[in-house]
């Protein structure tokens, strides 16, 4: 008792800002959309731990999964107002935000494998990409991968003509509106943890995503067919709020940039085998029709979607389409 009573004198002692900083960590609310066992989520816990011990304990993060915090549609928002300090929402997401040029990373199958992926994302358009963010009180720290997108439904779809009167869900961006219509299929925007229930109840019939967001949101019990399409990709920016992140003290912001390097090349390490391991799930579940294209079917994916890239030519910005093809060969 008299030695919390001498501590209390102690603090009682110091200038009010510093008293309350001897006191209280500074806390750091990091929001997201997915279930926790995900890559996304795995990163966020990562982080957490990192940032926490890099800064002795000087920052708490309180990490809230699976839209708990703020759904999609609210999260960005919320950022800009400072009520939530971090987030890692798919770049998909930003067009409301008036930055539709990240939609460049829905392009139909632009990328190959994780190798063409990460020229971008760690690349000069990748930071141009982040800097965009800045003028609405934003600031980009890092992309995180996900995986490849493989197409969910009721009915098996093998080509084209398979989406014809096909209502399915997107994120809200653009590119993917196309990319649905291209296909034949009437695309319809919804919040990411609005999706099972749409699914269950016949809103829509299918999506699209990456085997590690299927299985931990438990879609594939309410899809009867899965196709291994992999036409593009879920990729996200890890955001702060700017004023909060210029704000820190430079030490304590220097502990947080280096969690968040570390962090980094942790959720994109485990990335690829994290779907690997949802879509071995998915498979022994025995709920989901898992179909493989062959080579032919998945030509005439390509062709139908391959006018998505030139139909969105001025939104993204030509010249950057066209170095991506010269990177990515
Ligand atoms: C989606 O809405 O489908 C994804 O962006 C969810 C996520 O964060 O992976």
């Amino acid at each position: 008792k008299r030695r919390s009573a001498m501590a209390a004198a102690a603090v009682a002692l110091l200038p009010v800002g510093l008293r309350a900083q001897a006191q209280q960590p500074i806390v750091l609310k990091f929001s997201h959309v997915v279930a926790a066992d995900t890559p996304k989520g795995k990163g966020a816990l990562r982080f957490k731990e990192l940032a926490e011990k890099n800064t002795g304990g000087k920052v708490r993060v309180e990490v809230y999964p699976n839209s708990q915090l703020y759904k999609d549609g609210e999260e960005l928002q919320m950022l800009q107002l400072g009520s939530v300090q971090m987030l890692a929402p798919s770049v998909s997401k930003f067009g409301p935000l008036g930055a539709r040029e990240f939609e460049l990373f829905d392009l139909p199958y632009l990328f190959d494998n994780y190798d063409e992926l990460h020229k971008v994302t760690q690349g000069p358009i990748g930071q141009s990409l982040l800097k965009k963010l800045e003028s609405k009180g934003i600031l980009g720290l890092a992309f995180w991968d996900n995986g490849f997108k493989e197409m969910s439904s009721n009915k098996p779809l093998r080509t084209p003509a398979d989406f014809r009167g096909q209502k399915l869900r997107i994120q809200s961006s653009k590119v993917l509106d196309s990319q649905m219509r291209a296909l034949g299929a009437t695309p319809q925007v919804m919040a990411f943890s609005e999706v099972y229930q749409a699914l269950q109840t016949g809103v829509v019939d299918g999506t699209e995503n990456p085997p590690s967001n299927l299985y931990t949101q438990k879609m594939h019990e309410v899809q009867k067919y899965l196709t291994l399409s992999d036409h593009g990709v879920i990729e996200y920016a890890v955001v702060v709020n700017k004023k909060f992140w210029d704000g820190l003290p430079p030490d304590i912001r220097a502990g947080l940039d280096s969690a968040m390097k570390e962090a980094t090349k942790y959720a994109d390490d485990i990335a690829r085998q994290e779907n690997e391991d949802a879509l071995a799930k998915v498979r022994a579940s025995g709920k989901t029709q898992i179909i493989t294209l062959t080579a032919d079917e998945k030509k005439a994916w390509k062709k139908a979607l391959l006018k998505v890239h030139r139909d969105h030519e001025a939104q993204i910005g030509k010249d950057v389409i066209r170095e991506i093809y010269k990177e990515t060969g």
